[in-house]
């Protein structure tokens, strides 16, 4: 059968995969390939075991791979077939030079453009999936015009805006997806190609348009928001700590206000993930750039705050646990960044990991998806800890747990049991806020939530 398009979406990693699957899933008159610089990856995406864990994922790349769906290491064979590339490379912040610590590290998507360039031999249409600082749609147009073959290629920005854990959910019934275009007729005609592919299953209503500096400055933007309203309630977590209140009876009170909403209200170790950190600080970077000192400081602060909050619960577990963890043997229970993916990056337990090494804890980690990520993120101090596997064996004759990531699982463990072979006195250091503490107290557990009153036998 001949397809309608051919679509290409350069990166196969948590944005590209899942993002291309449920395009081909929705519309089979398409033909999707995803194609990687990374064989590992692609290999993985061709069989039984996926590179990514993302609840309802396997089902649709069962269904779907090698019907309309395929993953490739063949780039350049795959940008000359194509009508439409996305481009989902990662854009990770800087680590050298002039804006390290700070900028986008734009070299993949620049490397990726010249690639599109010398490969073509047709229009095409390019999306920007990666978030990219505002403006990076102008640079690309420059690469991509900057020979003299006479082919015309169109830039669009569609920032994604799936969160982990739940993103086939995301991408099916998203709030809505943004597409930045030129205002130009070529402009306008590439848009109306994009929206075309979306409408097969989203409402029209939700696909909007806006010129292209705001689509990737909506995408900073929203996550900015998003992590501002965790270091918020982070904020006040630490002052409930001092006082008698209790954050969730604030954060209900506060969230129920409709002009302020309920959601991403909940207190935590910290946000962490690929984005939050990495585009405010584009942000940031951005700011300074024009000379807008106080507003790169104001949303310099959502950061700091974060930090700050991963440093307070490694001070908290030192004071309750008598101001020395040398020698104690310490539990995390969770290591991924939130519950439901495998993904650690800029996992708020790599910061305590590393601190409770620091002050010389035996560290064992368990988590149901995440411990080949954890290993690879503290290699460099791997003899000192052990990964296992199970809750209950990884939580025996330790000292004290500390709860990193949400996992439902950990809500439903046997406590009972979990005390019963913990050395006394047994702490338990809720990150998340999602165990129950009266009845841990109870079964005889020193319980340290988050922003809320400690429940202590002593
Ligand atoms: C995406 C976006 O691209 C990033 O900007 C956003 O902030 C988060 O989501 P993500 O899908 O999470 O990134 O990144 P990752 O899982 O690292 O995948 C990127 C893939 O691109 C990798 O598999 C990598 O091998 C591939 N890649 C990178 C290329 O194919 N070519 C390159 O030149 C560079
Ligand atoms: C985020 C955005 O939500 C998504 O729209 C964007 O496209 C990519 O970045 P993601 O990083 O996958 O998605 O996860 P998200 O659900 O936003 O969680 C980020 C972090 O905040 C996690 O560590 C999570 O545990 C933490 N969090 C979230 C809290 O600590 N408290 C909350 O109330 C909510």
């Amino acid at each position: 059968m001949a397809f309608e398009k051919n679509i290409l979406c350069i990166g196969a990693g948590y944005v590209g995969g899942p993002t291309m699957a449920v395009i081909a899933n929705k519309c089979p008159q398409y033909k999707v390939t995803v194609a990687d610089i990374n064989p590992r990856r692609i290999a993985a995406w061709n069989s039984d075991n996926l590179p990514i864990y993302e609840p309802g994922l396997d089902e649709i790349v069962k269904a779907v791979r090698g019907r309309n769906l395929f993953f490739s290491t063949e780039i350049e064979g795959g940008i000359r077939e194509a009508d439409i590339i996305f481009v989902s490379v990662n854009t990770p912040t800087k680590t050298f030079g002039a804006g390290a610590g700070m900028a986008a590290d734009l070299q993949y998507w620049e490397k990726t453009a010249r690639q599109i360039r010398e490969a073509s031999q047709s229009h095409k249409i390019i999306v920007e999936k990666s978030t990219l600082p505002v403006k990076t749609a102008l640079a690309m147009e420059r690469i991509l015009t900057s020979t003299a073959n006479g082919i015309h290629f169109d830039i669009l920005s569609n920032p994604e805006f799936l969160a982990e854990g739940t993103g086939i959910k995301d991408l099916e019934a998203p709030d809505r997806v943004l597409i930045g275009s030129r205002e130009t007729p070529d402009g306008l005609k590439a848009r109306n190609e994009l929206i075309e592919i979306y409408a097969n299953w989203v409402p029209r209503e939700r696909i909007i348009t806006s010129n292209i500096w705001s689509s990737e400055l909506s995408k900073l933007v929203s996550n900015a928001f998003l992590a501002q309203r965790i270091s918020s309630i982070n904020s006040i977590s630490s002052l409930c700590e001092k006082t008698e209140a209790n954050i969730t009876e604030v954060a209900r009170a506060v969230g129920m206000d409709s002009r302020v909403g309920s959601k991403f209200l909940n207190a935590s170790i910290g946000f962490g993930g690929s984005c939050f950190k990495k585009d405010i600080l584009n942000l940031v970077y951005m700011c300074r750039h024009y000379a807008l000192d106080e507003v790169a400081d104001y949303w310099e602060g959502v950061v700091k705050v974060n930090d700050y909050q991963k440093e307070r619960f490694i001070l908290n577990m030192l004071g309750a646990m008598f101001n020395t963890l040398a020698g104690k043997k310490i539990c995390l229970f969770g290591f991924a960044f939130k519950a439901n993916t495998g993904d650690t990056r800029e996992s708020p337990a790599i910061y305590v990991s590393r601190r409770l090494v620091e002050e010389k804890a035996e560290l064992v980690i368990t988590d149901p998806r995440a411990l080949i990520n954890a290993e690879t993120d503290l290699a460099d101090i791997k003899e000192k800890i052990d990964f296992i596997k199970d809750p209950y064996e990884a939580a025996a004759g330790c000292d004290a747990i500390a709860v990193m990531t949400e996992w439902e699982v950990y809500a439903a463990l046997d406590f009972e049991k979990i005390y019963g072979n913990m050395q006394k006195p047994a702490f338990i250091f809720d990150g998340r806020n999602i165990l129950d503490h009266s009845n841990l107290f109870k079964i005889g557990f020193n319980v340290f939530p988050v922003g809320k009153p400690p429940l202590t036998h002593f």
